[in-house]
């Protein structure tokens, strides 16, 4: 097994205010992979990516980023990292090709004006490197951060809500970027609190929730073994009320009592299928049509909450 590039171990903190945003949070991330922190808004994904980035002091536990322990070697570990915060902050009269040249050299590292060309190129801005900041639309602006933050070639990079308020064609634009950025070697964790983010571009997922990391998996296992699936059947009569020998917590008739729908869990298909429809046959209800569905991670998303409420 490789060494993780980031590990994180015991973390929590409280803020001044007493309250406590995370809760020993234990976490390691492999080199190359995507992982996506998803989690509500209030849930500390902005506490604990700050936090690792020194921005805001943990109140416990230690995170070692590339080898470098992020307090003692502040400086090293705080070269291996590019972050691209939530809010957009940057310097509004500046120009594109300045403020990122600018955020190499803040690192010690010599000008490298190819690097910069590269960088602004993979993030189309090349022809806007003379345009000032405030010229610039808002997704623009949020490359220009993600150039900025990747101008001293760090190995991991941070993306705090990638495209929160950012429409959905630009959105996919994004995540284009995000995979081109993968592809080319660099660790990425992001956080989002848009479900259909993280199954579009994660390897692995943590959901967090009110400052407790509750659940740490593979995109495809989380899915796999969470997901539910769900078969549905047109009925040919409408039903009143389900028969008694239908009843059943993972049956449920539509209001219309047109329609049946049975959730069953993925390992067990085939022969929960097959006894439901015995027992519709034996129950006389007759169906026209049916139809299976795999959950989304959206939908284990929801049960997750509900389970843990
Ligand atoms: N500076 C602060 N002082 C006190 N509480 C804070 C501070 N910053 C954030 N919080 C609280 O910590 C919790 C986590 O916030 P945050 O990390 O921003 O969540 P997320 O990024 O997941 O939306 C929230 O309840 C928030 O109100
Ligand atoms: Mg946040």
């Amino acid at each position: 097994m490789n060494s993780p590039i980031l590990s994180i171990r015991n973390v929590s903190k409280v803020y001044a205010s007493g309250h406590q945003a995370l809760y020993d949070i234990n976490l390691e991330i492999q080199r190359g992979e995507i992982f996506a922190l998803l989690g509500p808004n209030g849930a500390g994904k902005t506490t604990l990516i700050n936090g690792i980035c020194g921005l805001i002091n943990l109140t416990h536990g230690q995170v070692t980023i590339n080898g470098f322990d992020h307090v003692r070697h502040y400086r090293q570990a705080r070269a291996c990292i590019g972050l691209v915060p939530q809010e957009l902050t940057a310097e509004a009269f500046e120009k594109v090709w300045n403020t990122v040249s600018y955020s190499r050299g803040l690192f010690g590292k010599r000008p490298d004006p190819a690097l910069i060309e590269k960088i602004l190129k993979s993030l189309s801005l090349w022809d806007k490197r003379h345009s000032r900041l405030l010229t610039l639309s808002g997704g623009m602006k949020r490359r220009v951060l993600i150039a900025k933050a990747l101008s001293h070639e760090p190995p991991i990079l941070f993306l705090d809500e990638p495209t929160a308020g950012v429409d959905v064609e630009l959105r996919k634009g994004m995540w284009d970027v995000i995979r081109e950025l993968k592809n080319n070697g660099v660790t990425i964790i992001l956080t989002t609190h848009y479900i259909e983010e993280a199954e579009e571009m994660a390897d692995r997922i943590g959901i967090i929730r009110q400052g407790r990391l509750i659940l740490v998996e593979d995109k495809l296992t989380l899915m796999q073994s969470l997901g539910k699936k769900e078969l549905a059947l047109e009925l040919q009569r409408p039903l009143h009320a389900l028969p008694a020998a239908l009843q059943d917590p993972h049956i449920s008739l539509s209001a219309d009592g047109r329609r049946l729908v049975y959730t069953y869990d993925s390992q067990t298909g085939q022969t929960a299928i097959a006894s439901l429809l015995s027992r519709l046959y034996e129950a006389g209800v007759v169906y026209t049509d049916l139809q299976t569905r795999q959950s989304s991670l959206e939908d284990i998303f929801v049960d997750l909450i509900k389970e843990d409420a």
